[in-house]
């Protein structure tokens, strides 16, 4: 199909979407939030394409837009006094009303709930469109289904030329991201999605409100959403997102020590830091950062980078509606750099008993941090897996079950594989291990230390404090390793020449613990805290 290109401001533009939607057409259309992708709400057929346009997952309902209030009575079966309240004060404007639902509005709308979802949008061709048309317009955010809202006319053409009937072009939307979902069909209110309008203003005039755990949380597996949409995941770019949390300073280091090409989604001026850097509005203005942060995660796929690391917003206002966002498009991937106890990190190579001195740090009341255990957990992560079956094939997954020992032996069958491997794993045990971090602090840990054999290969090495390198001689940790894992000295061999060797660990560590004898090995332990935790 030929996609028209209309611009708002020509005159007879609102005329034409009009009669295309009387027609059973679909209409991209401006409003103050996102770009919608209307049709005729009370035509099935014309509703259905609106889901093939987006490839929208079906049961994934629709918000209907009007344009005065007189429209809403008979798509409702019961008005509470409520949206007069909430509409005298928001409407037009970013927030969407669940009411209970009448029998005129069709199922393929409410995707077959008992309610529906009733917004009137503030823009004025968004009106004009309504109006003229005389009719209830269902409209889903102008995007393919999965990518960040369109907040500019491109966007739309990027995702849906060829696919629908027109898009009118009204410029950039002002508010930037979707309107505020609130069900007045539950006791107090619910707020479903967070948006233009925030939870503050809301209680203004509803008294308490709920805001529904989905809009901070991954939905349990099974758990029915109330709001259908927030179970998928959504507004994501192609490169793999992460929120950082934490002082610029803290995240440029963290950035500048990443083993990828990642992307900085970063604050206006923040940008020139980073070889690759998209910014997306300023730092203490949440509402610009709504206005941009959608077409700057689509300007991330330009950049051609596979990691994308967002400075994470304020949550007042309508940053909530950012965060909430950003956590899906990030697939709910937070790292906090804000540490509230000192990090340290313990490397060395095998055999020269890095957990034997972890013990130590243990017993006077470190949290250790078992870098090989988070690596054996990263591989449970369902995006982690998938990667993994994309370089080693779906065969390493075997009834539902990470096949370890094929993985392996595909994984280090080179060392371009094993590459690979170490991609696809590394950064969730990253995001881990601070997550550890952070909940030592909560036990009320003094500190914590992360035992990691390749701690300066990884960007953990950055939020350390301090490095601390076991050593042992040569023939002790042979000797240690026979023992410990039964295995020929040829083997040992091998895996100590692919390690590096003493001489680098050392030279990189800021102290060493010589481990030979027991009682001075504890010693040294105990003078390294005394002296750092001072
Ligand atoms: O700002 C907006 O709301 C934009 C513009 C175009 O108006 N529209 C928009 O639509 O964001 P969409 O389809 O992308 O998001 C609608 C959200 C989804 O999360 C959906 O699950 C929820 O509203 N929703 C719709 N009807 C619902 C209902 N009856 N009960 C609960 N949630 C509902
Ligand atoms: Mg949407």
């Amino acid at each position: 199909m030929n996609t028209l290109y209309i611009d708002a401001g020509q005159p007879g533009a609102c005329k034409t979407a009009a009669r295309i939607l009387r027609e059973g057409g679909i209409v991209a259309i401006p409003t103050e939030t996102v770009y919608g992708l209307a049709a005729n709400a009370l035509n099935p057929d014309a509703v259905a394409k609106i889901f093939r346009a987006k490839g929208r997952p079906q049961d994934n309902p629709l918000i209907v837009h009007v344009s005065s209030l007189d429209e809403i009575p008979p798509l409702v079966s019961e008005v509470k006094p409520e949206l007069y309240a909430l509409a005298e004060k928001f409407w037009p404007g970013p927030l969407t009303v669940i009411m209970k639902k009448s029998a005129l509005v069709p199922d393929e709308v409410t995707a077959g709930l008992d309610t529906v979802a009733i917004r009137m949008p503030s823009h004025p061709a968004a009106r004009e469109i309504i109006k003229e048309s005389g009719l209830p317009l269902a409209a889903p955010s102008a995007n393919a289904s999965g990518r960040p809202s369109p907040t500019k006319a491109e966007h739309v053409k990027a995702d849906l030329d060829g696919r629908i009937d027109a898009v009118i072009d009204g410029g950039d939307c002002s508010v930037g991201v979707e309107s505020t979902v609130i069900s007045l069909v539950s006791d107090p209110p619910v707020l479903l999605r967070p948006g233009g309008i925030s939870p503050a203003q809301l209680e203004q005039v509803l008294g308490r409100v709920e805001i529904s755990h989905a809009v901070f949380e991954k939905l349990e597996k099974g758990e029915k959403a109330q709001s259908p949409g927030m179970k998928y995941k959504h507004y994501a770019p192609k490169a793999k997102v992460t929120i950082i949390k934490g002082s610029f300073e803290s995240y440029s280091r963290f950035l500048l020590a990443q083993k990828y090409r990642t992307c900085a989604v970063c604050f206006d001026g923040e940008g020139s830091a980073f070889e690759c850097a998209v910014e997306y509005g300023a730092k203490d203005d949440a509402a610009s950062q709504a206005e941009h942060i959608f077409d700057a995660l689509r300007r991330v796929d330009g950049t051609g980078c596979e990691y994308a690391f967002v400075r994470c917003p304020d949550t007042e206002g309508v940053g909530l509606a950012v965060y909430n966002r950003l956590l899906r498009s990030a697939a709910f991937r937070v790292i906090d750099l804000e540490f509230s106890r000192p990090v340290f990190g313990l490397t060395g190579q095998s055999g020269a008993g890095k957990t034997t001195i972890g013990e130590v740090f243990a017993s006077q009341g470190f949290n250790v941090i078992d870098t090989d255990a988070l690596a054996r957990k990263a591989v449970t992560d369902s995006e982690v897996l998938a990667e993994l079956k994309e370089y080693f094939g779906d065969d390493i997954i075997i009834n539902g079950e990470l096949d370890r020992r094929r993985l392996a032996g595909r994984a280090f069958s080179s060392p371009e594989k094993t590459l690979l491997l170490n991609k696809a794993t590394h950064p969730e045990i990253t995001r881990l291990t601070v997550e550890e971090i952070h909940k030592g602090e909560q036990r009320g840990a003094r500190a914590s230390i992360i035992d990691a054999p390749v701690l300066f290969e990884s960007p953990l090495a950055c939020i350390c404090a301090k490095t601390v390198c076991v050593t042992a001689p040569r023939e002790e940790r042979i000797k240690r390793l026979a023992q410990r894992d039964g295995i020929s000295e040829s083997e040992i061999e091998a895996r100590l020449s692919a390690q590096k060797n003493e001489a680098d660990y050392v030279a990189k560590s800021d102290y060493i613990i010589e481990n030979i004898n027991p009682s001075d090995a504890e010693k040294a332990v105990i003078k390294f805290i005394t002296e750092e935790l001072k």
